[in-house]
């Protein structure tokens, strides 16, 4: 947890980036202007941390920061690799540093202030020397402002080490920082392979939009691809650059971005829920956040199986014109062994880089649920992963609305049902009379049955107690019926179906009682 809160980023207050707007998102536009990744870490050389580690894919990135900030300050920057040895930024190596040992003794060796960037250095400090000898010089630093930046895929430190370590969060690049790139592949295809330049500046920038998510690399060659299948640099390129974000983002494993396929118009009752979510999207407009509306963070949808919960939350997506993804949280035990957490901390920044968004996390007991009972063999783990999810929901920026769904919310811990967590708690309960007669209208009509030449009120009825999902599976039971009778679909039938099923509600009637005395208290009914 202490970690975690390590991680935040700094207040805006600390940074010498413009004050932030007041209302950061708003559809349509690109969400909040982020306490700037290059004030953060000239913040971190300032405050004289001896180490900063950066853990990152794009080390050029962290480099081109690094330059800035030393320019800014007027102090000398050195690289550092295996294969070149430690050298003056643009200068020549100086001779003899190629091991890590003489490095550090020609660091030693460099007065006054300084940044040193030592690329992929975490593995060296294994050896009990070098850790020793990068320890007593970090203590020397002290008084001036020299840093030792270690870069690297993954930089893991020696417990001796990481006490004086403090961590750079490079993340993802936004839209503004893709630009230049996206800018010169365009002027590259234009004038290059004369393909004609069919989009205007906002063009350009949804473009960019479109491509956040991926690291700066990533992005320009999924673009070049683009270009070189389409041909051209128009709308179809912005579809086909966000199909390639997708499809990227896919191999990630834990993030998923799904297409919205379904509505409210998909979804029978819930008429209060719906409300709260149509009401809410207001807030969301620049009208309604100059009035003061607070964007909504984020719900909880809880009740019994098959009515719907998952429905909703994908649907809120389509509802609102947002992007939607889905959190796998179960392969975070499954898939990642070992980084789980890393996984997860990277699967929410992305999430707020693809802002805005609703991020659907289905059945998130699934992944939370043992935080609270000690004595599991993952209850460590998934304490360190619920304490990173609720970091995440605290300080988070606007933009990503979470919609999260559960079957046995009283298996989660207490820590995240916690006022203020979610805006509010919805619970959903088997379908009234007359949502059970919109339930099966839905549902026929879905699948090119007149719903008009049924008995609705007279199947709502025999339906009693029956989940939507239930109501779905009888019409299909008695499409399979009908069929093999060689009959067109009548109420009887159907009516045979339902007769011939025990709901959940009848079979696991205490299971569903029990669900329901709990919600009582703590949760808004969604009908
Ligand atoms: N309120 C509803 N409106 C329309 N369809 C529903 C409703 N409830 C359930 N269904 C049908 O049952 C299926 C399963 O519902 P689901 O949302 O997965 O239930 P839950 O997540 O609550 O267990 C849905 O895909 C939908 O076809
Ligand atoms: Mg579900």
């Amino acid at each position: 947890m202490s970690n975690d809160l390590k991680d935040a980023p700094p207040g805006r207050t600390l940074t010498s980036a413009p004050p932030s707007n007041r209302f950061p998102v708003s559809v349509g536009t690109h969400s909040a202007p982020r306490p700037d990744k290059r004030d953060q870490l000239l913040l971190l050389v300032n405050s004289r941390n001896p180490i900063i580690t950066a853990e990152t894919q794009e080390e050029e990135r962290v480099e081109q920061l690094l330059m800035e900030i030393a320019t800014e300050l007027d102090v000398p920057l050195y690289t550092w690799s295996v294969t070149i040895g430690l050298a003056r930024m643009k200068g020549a190596p100086i001779y003899n540093t190629e091991t890590p040992e003489q490095a550090l003794l020609n660091i030693d060796l460099i007065h006054g202030d300084a940044i040193f960037v030592l690329k992929d250095f975490a593995r060296y400090c294994e050896n009990d020397k070098v850790c020793r000898r990068l320890r007593e010089l970090a203590e020397k630093f002290g008084s001036e402002r020299r840093s030792i930046v270690i870069t690297g895929t993954a930089v893991d430190l020696p417990a001796d080490l990481r006490g004086e370590a403090a961590p750079f969060h490079l993340g993802l690049p936004g839209a503004e920082e893709l630009l230049p790139g996206i800018q010169s592949v365009l002027a590259e295809a234009n004038g290059g392979q004369k393909i004609a330049m069919g989009l205007d500046a906002a063009g350009v920038t949804q473009l960019a939009r479109n491509l956040v998510g991926l690291p700066q690399d990533e992005a320009i060659r999924a673009l070049r691809k683009c270009i070189l299948a389409g041909r051209r640099i128009d709308a179809s390129l912005l579809e086909a650059a966000l199909d390639a974000k997708r499809e990227a983002l896919r191999g990630e494993g834990l993030l998923e971005t799904i297409c919205r396929d379904t509505s409210f118009s998909d979804v029978a009752g819930l008429k209060r829920m719906r409300e709260w979510i149509v009401k809410r999207k207001s807030a969301l407009t620049p009208e309604g956040q100059r009035f003061g509306l607070e964007p909504p963070k984020g719900i909880l949808i809880t009740g019994v199986q098959g009515c719907g919960k998952s429905l909703a939350a994908k649907s809120l997506a389509a509802e609102w014109g947002y992007e939607l993804a889905r959190l796998d949280a179960g392969a975070l035990y499954d898939k990642f062994v070992g980084e789980s957490e890393k996984k997860l901390r990277k699967a929410l920044e992305l999430a707020q880089k693809l802002a805005p968004m609703v991020l659907w996390i289905d059945e998130i007991e699934k992944a939370f649920a043992s935080a609270g009972t000690s004595g599991d063999a993952d209850a460590g783990l998934s304490q360190r992963l619920l304490a990173t999810l609720l970091t995440w929901m605290q300080d988070r920026e606007s933009g990503v609305f979470l919609a999260a769904t559960s079957n046995n919310i009283s298996a989660l811990p207490p820590e995240m049902l916690r006022k203020g967590r979610f805006d509010e708690i919805f619970f959903v309960d088997l379908p009234s009379g007359e949502v059970r007669v919109a339930l099966f209208m839905l549902h026929l009509k879905k699948r090119g049955w007149d719903a008009a030449a049924f008995n609705l009120a007279g199947l709502a009825t025999a339906a009693e107690g029956f989940s939507g999902a239930e109501i779905e599976q009888s019409i299909k039971s008695a499409l399979y019926s009908a069929f093999a009778q060689k009959q067109q679909l009548t109420t009887e039938i159907l009516l045979g179906e339902i007769r011939g099923t025990q709901p959940l509600s009848v079979t696991r009637a205490e299971d569903v009682q029990a669900i329901r005395e709990w919600a009582k208290a703590r949760a808004v009914p969604a009908d």
